[in-house]
């Protein structure tokens, strides 16, 4: 069977931070599984050059566009060498190979009757490279995906019949609830098909940087958009359009992406590739966003953090295990090197490496170095069978990229392994003089972590190999046909010593974020991004209580000038004098008819500036398409009752 498994590719506008190692470490490890299970795989990552942003990166950095591509890419390219990467290819989209494929399949969509030529004016965010309607902008005036200021742009564009397809899409998730990972994605894609789709302006005129159009529609002055352009990186990079070489991989298996991209990945892609008429992926895995210390990571707050610099602390192996077993996949995740120590010392230096070194020293101790399996099965029978369970178990979670549900499943045969250790304690065995029973028991633990390194093998290659080194085996897709498969147990082995794998770490090795900077720019954008950014993280009931709601009398409102969303209001909380809340509600809501109303506050939000005034709070608001309406107490109550 065949395995094609991707990475989003990586723009080129700065160098790899952790969220880029991890979409790549989550996709290697899944490659990496299916050629351990014998599947032809192809494993595809690169990086994304073309669009204004790079245009604009390289202007600022006072290079040619190509060069300073070339420079960036070279850096991603480098680093996951240097981290095993083990990619098939890495694409670049300045690859003429690619270019050639694009242009193809823009000229048989054309043909299909899928792009015509129309005038686009818009809203458009560079950052995101998208146009966004009216609509759909914060205050008139913010992109709504990252909250930066959208440009007004007008001109001639192609279109993609995206409005087309709306149908279509609809029936697909219909009929494959499981093309989302995890599951529970796929409501916000509906919801925005079912919405409506307008068609998709595909070229731009306003700047060069791009694939140019197929000379057959002789039209030069344009480019193809960059989202076209990038996401047909998934077939080019299999020859499409060109020699078609290993076109034989498509569709693709799995293809990972983070939550910010979903919907070019659940609408555009599939859409496109419907007029291409050609199959759609199996699977999207749609991973969470990770933070520093709990704060957003970003270049101006300096708190990024550099893939390389942790993997040079840590080991990038212990970095690959650490961030695939901290998150349940599909949230959001927080590095901090405390959950990243106590991962090492307890799971990998205590849990794995003191049993492995516990089998060596009984070995050497009790056996000069040789393992007989023989008599496993005569005394150990209870943990043979809990030991197949949990290989069986395995498979489901890897297939359903719940890489954490694999590992802490993964970590029960070492819980197995130790407590039969400690219940069969073979050193007293030895004393008895029942070297067969305290042997079986070396040999069970041999066994286990035998089995345990096969299936770790593709988050942790080098480490495992070195463990089923020490065990005299190797691992391959014969080792977890006999072991994993068919359960076999090595039943003679000489062990080896090994270097300590997994050394204790009792101080932080690399500084501590420096303080976040608050920066204005920054705080804005993230206050409107997060009132629009879906939050999808479980919360203890702890965190709930950390916001203060309360009920609040409001006690003077106006409009603010020129603002078509906002209203000024001056709201009691019960705290002497009131506080000044600036609320987007205008659309919703007159001045007057709020005055003496109840409102129920975010009480303990830092005050923000908006339209240059200061917000001391937020209301709370239910929106749907039919509008907003404020949520009040039922009954009245006093001024600064807490809600909760
Ligand atoms: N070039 C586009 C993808 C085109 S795919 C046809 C792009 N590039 S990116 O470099 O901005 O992001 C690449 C991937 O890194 C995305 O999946 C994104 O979700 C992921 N991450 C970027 N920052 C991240 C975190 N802080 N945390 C986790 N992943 C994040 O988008």
């Amino acid at each position: 069977m065949s395995k094609y498994i991707t990475t989003p590719i990586y723009y080129v506008n700065g160098e790899a931070h952790i969220g880029h190692a991890y979409t790549t470490f989550i996709a290697d490890s899944m490659a990496r599984y299916e050629r351990l299970k014998g599947n032809k795989t192809f494993f595809l990552t690169g990086t994304d050059e073309h669009g204004q942003k790079i245009e604009e990166s390289a202007a600022k950095a006072n290079k040619p566009t190509q060069e300073f591509a070339d420079e960036i890419s070279a850096t991603f390219k480098n680093l996951w060498d240097e981290f095993g990467i083990s990619y098939d290819k890495f694409i670049r989209t300045t690859d003429n190979q690619h270019q050639v494929g694009v242009q193809k399949a823009f000229e048989t969509m054309f043909a299909k009757g899928d792009i015509y030529k129309d005038f686009y004016e818009g809203h458009y965010c560079v950052s995101c490279e998208t146009f966004f309607p009216e609509t759909q902008l914060i205050d008139g005036e913010f992109c709504p995906d990252c909250g930066r200021t959208t440009t007004i742009v007008k001109e001639e564009s192609y279109f993609f019949r995206l409005s087309n397809y709306e149908d279509k899409l609809l029936a697909f998730y219909e009929e494959n609830p499981d093309f989302i990972l995890p599951r529970s994605r796929i409501n916000e894609v509906k919801n925005f098909v079912k919405g409506g789709l307008r068609d998709l302006s595909v070229t731009r005129t306003s700047f060069s940087w791009g694939v140019k159009m197929p000379k057959s529609l002789n039209d030069d002055k344009h480019v193809m958009y960059v989202w076209l352009d990038a996401l047909l990186n998934y077939i080019t990079g299999l020859g499409y359009g060109k020699d078609e070489e290993n076109m034989d991989f498509w569709p693709a298996t799995a293809q990972i992406v983070g939550k910010d991209i979903l919907r070019f990945h659940a609408i555009y892609w599939p859409a496109f590739l419907m007029s291409l008429d050609l199959p759609l992926p199996k699977h999207l895995g749609v991973h969470g966003w990770w933070t520093r210390d709990g704060e957003k990571m970003s270049k101006s707050k300096g708190n990024v953090i550099s893939p390389k610099e942790v993997a040079d602390a840590y080991g990038v192996e212990n970095l690959r295990y650490f961030m695939l077993k901290e998150v349940p996949f599909g949230q959001d995740g927080d590095f901090s090197q405390r959950a990243f120590i106590d991962r090492i010392n307890s799971e990998l230096s205590n849990d794995l490496g003191n049993l492995l070194n516990r089998v060596i020293g009984m070995s050497e101790k009790y056996s000069n170095f040789e393992i007989d399996g023989v008599n496993v099965t005569k005394y150990h029978v209870k943990e043979i069978d809990a030991m197949n369970v949990v290989l069986d178990s395995l498979d489901e979670f890897m297939q359903n990229m719940q890489t954490h549900r694999y590992l802490d499943e993964l970590w029960k045969l070492f819980s197995i392994g130790n407590k039969a250790i400690e219940e069969h304690a073979p050193w007293v065995k030895m004393k008895e003089n029942k070297q067969d029973e305290a042997l079986a028991t070396v040999a069970l633990v041999a066994n286990i972590l035998a089995k345990a390194s096969v299936m770790l093998h593709p988050v942790m290659p080098n480490t495992t190999n070195i463990i089923a080194d020490a065990l005299s085996f190797t691992i391959n897709t014969q080792s977890y046909n006999d072991l994993v498969v068919d359960k076999k147990l090595l039943k003679l082995c000489n062990i080896k010593k090994v270097p300590p794998l997994f050394p204790r770490v009792e101080e932080p090795l690399m500084q501590e974020a420096p303080a976040a900077q608050p920066n204005k720019k920054e705080e804005k954008v993230q206050e409107i991004k997060e009132e629009i950014v879906e939050k999808d993280n479980l919360i203890e009931i702890g965190q709930f209580f950390e916001t203060s709601l309360k009920v609040g009398i409001v006690v003077e409102a106006e409009e603010v000038p020129k603002s078509k969303k906002l209203l000024k209001l001056q709201v009691d909380l019960g705290e002497g004098s009131t506080r000044q809340v600036v609320a987007g509600i205008k659309e919703f809501y007159s001045a007057e008819s709020l005055i003496g109303t109840q409102v129920c506050v975010v009480a303990n939000l830092k005050p923000a500036k908006l339209m240059g005034m200061m917000s001391e709070g937020m209301l709370l608001a239910a929106k749907d398409e039919d509008g907003l309406c404020l949520v009040r107490p039922e009954k009245p109550k006093k001024a600064g009752t807490p809600i909760g």
